[in-house]
């Protein structure tokens, strides 16, 4: 199958990329399932329940979050009521919301899409290696048909450590945070897709999709100044698409996909129907 994933969604200008695109994108790529991540859609910082249903609205199957969630509080109501909603797997027991959710495709294929946090840099959660280990043995390859892997992290060193952790036992591993998308695509040698990072769907003329003024003046002087607004001209959407075999729940492609904006668009030619 075909799976989408769209990082970090930035702000209005992210948004718009993204429902704009997507249907487009599920057609002409045979796209089975879209997971974005949704944690800093609205306006750069959390997500609220309109726009969960703005991206379901044009073709998001889940949506997945990092250090960001809950900056707009009234997603903690919510989230316990949106099952396509997720949060890191690996806050403390007792949060609300969850971790991980089995997706199903429109043909009925399960796919199991974890959401977890990494440590480095970033603020403490609980063991996330631990934590994703215990996701992909409840629901493992052969139970479902696919399992994507979102490893929220700063850290490309602890994402590429989550890639070879879950290699053979999942079908992606893909880092989300950075807001930069990295170059390392590839099939781990088990079988498992990895990138460390898809990038986000915001504007670049930014820094990591805030205007640039602000987040620029921030490290010049040192001192707490304006707020940070995320910028909102063309917005890039970037992602990385994935076909798994149907036998196995592994691998056999994997290739980032940009449009939009200022960054070089980059379109999986190699999986467009050829004709
Ligand atoms: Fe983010
Ligand atoms: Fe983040």
């Amino acid at each position: 199958m075909r799976i989408l994933l769209c990082g970090d969604v930035v702000g209005r200008a992210g948004r718009v990329v993204v429902t704009e695109n997507l249907p487009h994108l599920r057609r002409s790529l045979a796209l089975d399932l879209v997971v974005v991540n949704g944690e800093n859609a609205a306006h750069g910082f959390g997500i609220t329940e309109t726009i969960c249903q703005e991206l379901y609205a044009a073709g998001v199957d889940a949506i997945t979050t990092g250090n960001h969630v809950w900056d707009r509080r009234e997603i903690i109501p919510y989230i316990a009521e949106d099952p396509r909603l997720l949060r890191p797997i690996n806050f403390p027991k007792g949060t609300p919301g969850r971790g991980a959710g089995i997706f199903s495709a429109a043909d009925g294929r399960r796919v199991l899409v974890v959401n977890a946090m990494a440590r480095l840099f970033m603020d403490a959660l609980d063991d996330p290696f631990a934590a994703v280990e215990a996701a992909l043995a409840s629901d493992p390859l052969g139970t479902v048909d696919a399992a994507i892997v979102d490893f929220h992290g700063e850290a490309t060193s602890e994402k590429m450590a989550m890639g070879h952790f879950c290699d053979g036992r999942a079908s992606l591993v893909i880092g989300t945070h950075s807001h930069v998308p990295t170059a390392d695509w590839q099939i781990l040698p088990g079988g498992t897709a990895y990138q460390s990072d898809a990038g986000m769907c915001g504007d670049y003329d930014s820094v990591i999709g805030m205007q640039k003024e602000a987040a620029v003046a921030r490290f010049v002087r040192k001192m707490p100044g304006e707020r940070l607004q995320a910028a909102d001209g063309p917005a890039t959407l970037c992602g990385v698409i994935v076909e798994t075999d149907d036998a196995t729940g592994l691998a056999r492609r994997i290739a980032p996909v940009r449009s939009g904006g200022r960054l070089a668009p980059h379109w999986p030619a190699e999986f467009t129907p050829t004709r």
